[in-house]
């Protein structure tokens, strides 16, 4: 590459301010109003965290006070052996403990509809809603599938708001407790997020 500063001066100056006046103008162009390029540390972005949040989910379907209810479903739904195209809005509690009754840490909030016609499996959507300490205002989103017979399942975390900003990582569910006979169950859950 030819070095322009052993050039005669005014070549080099001249080089200098075609530079600078496109630069101005490249930057101008990118703030216009809608969008622009922001550095990190304007946002107070600084070290990602991984974080490890353990707790149990309890989908209860029977009951005067179910936390999960059917909102739609085919007329094959009931034909299907999978349940096939059941859709459930659930706002779950969230506990520190397997007991329904030990520390609330948050909600799920969601819809988890039954996606597969040959096994047990649903498309989860759902939002954690924490309560707890810190995090309390803070949520995670969840987007998987759960194939709620397999002894973990894993779903990924997409998405957060408030300390989980930026989040992204994996949940792993594993069946503690079911009940065949009202469907209740207590799930726990490890979730392992990357955040700021
Ligand atoms: C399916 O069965 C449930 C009761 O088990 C009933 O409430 C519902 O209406 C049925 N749905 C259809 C589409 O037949
Ligand atoms: C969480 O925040 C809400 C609203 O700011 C507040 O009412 C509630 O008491 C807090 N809960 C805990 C457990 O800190």
């Amino acid at each position: 590459m030819p070095n322009i500063f052993s050039k005669p001066p005014s070549y080099a100056f001249f080089f200098l301010f075609t530079l600078l006046f496109f630069s101005i103008n490249l930057a101008s162009a990118k703030s216009n109003g809608f969008s622009n390029v922001l550095s990190p540390k304007k946002l107070g972005v600084k070290r990602e965290k991984l974080s490890h949040l353990h707790f149990y989910f309890h989908d209860i379907l029977s009951g005067r006070n179910p936390t999960a209810i059917r909102v739609a479903d085919a007329a094959m739904t009931n034909k299907s052996k999978t349940s096939f195209g059941a859709v459930e809005m659930a706002d779950e509690p969230l506990t520190e403990a397997p007991d329904r009754n030990s520390k609330l840490v948050g909600k799920a909030q969601g819809i988890y509809a039954s996606a597969a016609q040959d096994e047990v499996g649903f498309l989860m959507v759902m939002n954690f809603a924490f309560m707890e300490g810190k995090y309390n205002g803070s949520s995670l989103s969840l987007l998987g599938r759960n194939t709620v017979l397999s002894t973990v399942r894993e779903m990924p975390i997409v998405g957060g708001s408030g300390l989980f900003r930026f989040a992204r990582g994996y949940a792993q569910a594993k069946t503690h407790t079911f009940d065949p006979k009202t469907g209740n169950a207590v799930v726990e859950y490890n979730v392992y997020v990357f955040h700021y």
